[in-house]
């Protein structure tokens, strides 16, 4: 059971992130894959840098028009901005929610070949009950499914769908929006219709066991891939055809109380991303707000102009507040290719 005090704490909590024509901000890299990130466009790596960063990104100017909550690694939570202010404050007084990455990675999943379970259910209650205090008000855990000629396994598929649906309960018990995001991964050459079909079956999976462990369809957020063309697929599928085939599987798959959809990137470009989103919302009516939780689709640009240089600040937030823009304008069925232009990205 959920408490009522915990419930009233919910709906506000998922009203907000389900605001049309807003979306989500994923900074929650870990230390490793932003260290990454950050060494392919030669800034170095250091808490400070990161601090920096992550301050340049959620302090650029107007960016709540766009963003309704944005998703902090651990370490985010307890660093401050450069006046002192711990950054989920800073994000609650621009009415930003903040949300954090819970789940601890990858492990391999014995019996298969070689396919990956996501782990850190141990523990998480208390580590819950301790980010709710520190301001956290949703969370998010990532799933991943490689597409090969055998994979992914129903054993992959049923394992990961039994630990997306644990911390999901977990998370509402505890006064968190859970954000549920199970990745198929775009490495590969398989054809959209591969993607399509292995899609619904985990998005299948992933439903069933949500309604086995009484998850509140309503208090949830749907992170999910698009379905797509493999990254070095033949025949590569346009933006109209991946808007019609996204919505397509989940009209099978995901229960109209989903009251939010909010895709990854998934190592599409920016202009790729905003353009399949556009073309799913061409599609309304549809039955839930689809709209945005990129990662590198939002900071690409960002991150490059910026480079660790204190002068690049005002240049890199620009073209971070044009890029939320274009994909808010994306989430309403707004966007035009032909508006890249009007702005000033490098
Ligand atoms: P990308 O948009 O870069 O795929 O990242 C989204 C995310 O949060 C992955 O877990």
């Amino acid at each position: 059971m959920i408490n009522p005090t915990m419930m009233k704490e919910l709906e506000a909590t998922i009203a907000k992130l389900s605001a049309r024509g807003k979306g989500i901000l994923a900074a929650d890299e870990s230390t490793a894959t932003i260290t990454k990130r950050f060494n392919a466009v030669g800034i170095e790596s250091t808490e400070d840098t990161r601090r920096a960063y992550r301050e340049m990104l959620l302090t650029t100017p107007k960016i709540n028009e766009f963003i309704a909550g944005v998703i902090l690694f651990e370490e985010t939570l307890n660093q401050k901005t450069s006046d002192g202010t711990l950054f989920p404050q800073a994000l609650d007084k621009l009415g930003i929610l903040p949300g954090i990455k819970v789940d601890k990675g990858l492990v391999i999943l014995p019996n298969t070949l070689d396919e990956q379970v996501t782990q850190g259910l141990d523990g998480l209650a208390e580590r819950l009950a301790e980010y709710r205090t520190k301001g956290a008000r949703f969370a998010k855990w990532r799933a991943v499914y490689a597409i090969s000629e055998n994979t992914p396994s129903m054993l992959a598929i049923k394992a990961n769908a039994e630990v997306l649906a644990r911390y999901a309960a977990l998370c509402q018990a505890n006064g968190i929006v859970p954000m549920v995001e199970p990745e198929v991964l775009i490495d590969g050459n398989h054809t959209i219709e591969r993607c399509a079909e292995v899609s619904e079956r985990v998005l299948n999976a992933v439903f069933r066991a949500l309604n086995r462990h009484k998850v509140r369809l309503e208090l949830m957020v749907l992170k999910p891939s698009m379905v797509i063309s493999g990254k070095t697929c033949a025949i590569k599928a346009n933006a109209e055809q991946v808007g019609r085939m996204t919505v397509t599987i989940l009209k099978r798959t995901v229960p109209s109380a989903v009251p939010t959809i909010n895709f990854l990137s998934g190592g599409q470009s920016c202009e790729e991303a905003t353009a399949n989103l556009q073309a799913m919302n061409a599609l309304a009516p549809l039955p839930w707000n689809l709209s945005f939780s990129y990662a590198r689709a939002l900071q690409d640009y960002p991150m490059k102009i910026w480079r660790g240089d204190k002068n690049n600040v005002a240049a890199a937030q620009k073209s971070f507040y044009d890029r939320a823009k274009l994909n808010s304008l994306a989430s309403l069925g707004k966007y035009s290719a032909s508006m890249e232009k009007e702005t000033s990205i490098a």
